[in-house]
């Protein structure tokens, strides 16, 4: 069957990640997970005493730094196994400093065309569709209200063990990431014209999943 790759945007916790793991599965396609590559580098930065916006320092440290995710979605960090380790709240708001500056994007990008190269991706991110991706076959937006995503991101947290803050505070650090990533100078969240809005609020995964897939099953007859 012919391959496409499908780009996948849209704010924090909307279930982007969720819906690309269940659409992978049923296209047999690989799910990458752009947004655990910048905790990756969010997560070295803060253990090695590296400021969020040193962009040089940033730029030395990806020089040496090796960034795998597997099969069964686990991210290795030169060797190590962060999956948790980047889930954990103070990292979220850290990965959105450090995905501000430019010499991180711009590395970060590079690996992500390399690996999509191939076709069969599902990429899920900010700049997916706009930057990274942006002759993909199909392009979502994937969105939901501050409050409905904070809902989920505490329900997640709960059930995988995470530390986690209360919903009040995790819905303001949402609207504050929102923020964040949507204003900053490069590459800031924003809807690919060529993309589909499909707002989660009110869906079940299994009905945004079906949206998602009969956009992308035009183009594998
Ligand atoms: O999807 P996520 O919550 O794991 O993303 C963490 C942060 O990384 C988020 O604040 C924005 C940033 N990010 C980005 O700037 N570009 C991407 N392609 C993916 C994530």
């Amino acid at each position: 069957m012919k391959k496409i790759n499908i780009a996948m945007d849209g704010p924090s916790a909307a279930g982007k990640s969720t819906v690309a793991d269940i659409l992978a599965e049923k296209l047999g396609y690989i799910h990458l997970d752009t947004g655990a590559m910048y905790r990756c580098v969010a997560l070295k930065a803060l253990r090695e005493g590296i400021a969020l916006d040193d962009a040089e320092a940033l730029k030395e440290m990806l020089s040496r730094t090796d960034i795998r995710q597997d099969t069964e979605k686990h991210f290795f960090l030169d060797g190590e196994d962060v999956s948790k380790a980047i889930r954990e709240d103070h990292i979220s708001m850290a990965t959105s400093d450090v995905s501000k500056v430019g010499v991180v994007r711009e590395d970060l990008v590079r690996r992500q065309q390399k690996l999509a190269e191939e076709k069969g991706y599902i990429v899920d991110g900010r700049d997916i569709g706009t930057v990274v991706l942006k002759d993909a076959e199909v392009k979502i937006y994937l969105t939901a209200s501050a409050h409905a995503r904070a809902l989920r991101r505490l329900k997640q947290n709960q059930e995988n063990g995470i530390s986690t803050s209360d919903l009040e505070t995790i819905e303001k650090e949402i609207e504050a990431r929102d923020y964040q990533d949507m204003h900053r100078e490069i590459s800031p969240l924003t809807k690919a014209e060529d993309a589909v809005e499909i707002d989660s609020s009110d869906l079940t995964i299994d009905e945004v999943v079906d949206r998602a897939y009969a956009l992308a099953a035009k183009f594998l007859e």
